[in-house]
């Protein structure tokens, strides 16, 4: 009966409840967290007399000899210890002895995790929001380049009307500053401290929470115990924000696909981050973003694991709360390893401003510029502007060539009231700075966002 648990027990654990049971396989990731959770504990239970001083400071060399263990790969972690709080306890006490044993007054592995697990995410929030801030300003920086670099915007995946590549790059920056506020957002509602809740109720001991919040770095105390002991929403917060970076990302790498491809030849993938295919030795294949865009279903799939392990719960605590780890740690890991290798595809990737450019020449996009143009310059409702304009795009499509390019005779015999000055409303540049309103693509307004999204940059504290 070696188990801390067992003393009403009078039969030994099956070897299949041991692996059934266990978390001690993942949630070791969880060391640290718990080993300052600890010392954070057994310095207060000291400090309120609840133990001897000098058994807190046992219990703390003792557990900063763990970590050392634990970080020299020397530590053994065995699946009948169950989960990493046991373990490392367990190990404790063969070093110091009896104090090792006083270190769990007041406190239950129910909120020993609780406070684990949300340290650990709480500090993912921050190292995620830190990675989302390089890639904003590796978008930023190529944008920089590119505010007078035409290309077709697009809506229904169709030539729409002329925009400028860095407007196109800080569409994405402006959702990844979203994620960056979700995340930061979810860290300032979840830093409250859970130590001290102990199994569900609170405990009799004359314990100081404040003083383990403060000293683990939490803003405040939770409210209600028997809330903070089940409480994953911080988990299901990640899980939810992750999601929608990946959403983010994956638009951005079905965009690099498609612009990798001859038929736009928009960009290309530096050979760094570039795969060939076993059979055709001509091939150059955009695995990175095809990639980015699979892995969003698994950190989606980890979103829904998890709101579906909490419904119906009952409180407080169940074991089916240890499910929440594997799926929390997946998306961590998808999440840092997508955001690093995204800014650094994005960084050595070529633009090829000329194919851009040469694509604006297909699909008549200044047609809404003609259309303008005969409602301002010759009072004609819009409607009826439309309809003219309709024409004009046919008999371009007839001659075989881009509105941009009609002969102004082609456009009179249309429409008398056309006047020669129209010719410069349907140039394609011109067409892309006249759209001057807040927000818009004109390179003058894209670099009032680009400058916008420098400072915020330069503003973030990350
Ligand atoms: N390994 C457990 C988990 O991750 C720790 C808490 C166990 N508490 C309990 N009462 N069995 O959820």
């Amino acid at each position: 009966m070696d188990k801390m648990w067992s003393g009403r027990f009078t039969q030994k654990s099956a070897s299949i409840l041991e692996a059934f049971n266990a978390s001690i396989m993942f949630d070791r990731a969880l060391y640290l967290e718990d080993i300052e959770g600890s010392i954070a504990h057994a310095t207060m239970l000291a400090q309120q007399g609840i133990i001897a001083k000098e058994d807190a400071l046992f219990i703390e060399k003792g557990l900063l000899q763990v970590r050392t263990e634990i970080e020299s790969g020397v530590f053994e972690w065995r699946i009948s210890e169950e989960d990493l709080h046991m373990a490392i306890e367990k190990r404790l006490t063969a070093i110091i002895g009896d104090a090792g044993a006083r270190l769990h007054t007041a406190r239950s592995r129910n909120d020993q995790v609780a406070v684990d697990f949300r340290r650990f995410v709480l500090r993912k929030n921050r190292s995620l929001s830190s990675q989302l801030k390089t890639l904003m300003q590796t978008l930023v920086d190529i944008a920089q380049h590119h505010t007078t670099t035409l290309m077709p915007g697009m809506t229904h995946l169709q030539h729409a009307q002329p925009i400028n590549f860095a407007f196109h790059l800080l569409a994405y920056a402006s959702m990844f500053k979203r994620d960056i506020e979700r995340l930061l957002d979810s860290h300032a509602r979840n830093n409250v401290s859970p130590l001290g809740c102990a199994a569900l109720a609170g405990t009799p001991h004359p314990i100081d929470r404040e003083a383990t919040a403060k000293a683990l770095g939490f803003d405040s105390v939770s409210i209600n115990c028997l809330d903070t002991v089940s409480d994953r929403d911080f988990a299901l917060e990640l899980l939810f924000n992750g999601s929608m970076v990946m959403m983010h990302i994956s638009r951005l790498a079905e965009e690099i696909i498609l612009w990798s491809s001859y038929e736009f030849g928009f960009v290309e993938l530096s050979d760094a981050y570039s795969t060939g295919s076993s059979i055709m030795p001509q091939k150059k294949n955009p695995d990175v973003p095809e990639l980015l865009r699979g892995k969003t279903g698994r950190v989606y799939g980890n979103l829904m694991g998890l709101l579906t392990v909490m419904k119906g719960l009952p409180l407080a605590y169940n074991k089916d709360t240890q499910e929440d780890k594997e799926g929390v740690f997946d998306t961590i890991e998808t999440l840092e390893m997508s955001l690093e290798i995204l800014s650094q595809a994005l960084a050595t990737m070529t633009v090829k401003p000329h194919n851009m450019q040469k694509a604006t020449l297909l699909g008549h996009l200044s047609a809404t510029d003609l259309a303008d143009y005969l409602v301002k310059q010759c009072d004609i409702p819009f409607r009826n502007a439309h309809h003219i304009t309709g024409a004009a795009v046919a008999r371009a499509q007839v001659l075989g060539i881009d509105l941009s390019q009609m002969p102004y005779e082609e456009l009179r015999a249309i429409d008398e009231r056309i006047g020669e000055d129209v010719m410069r409303f349907l140039e394609l540049e011109n067409s892309m700075n006249a759209r001057t309103s807040q927000g818009g693509t004109s390179t003058l307004r894209t670099q009032e966002q680009l400058l916008f999204f420098q400072n915020y940059l330069k503003e973030l504290d990350l």
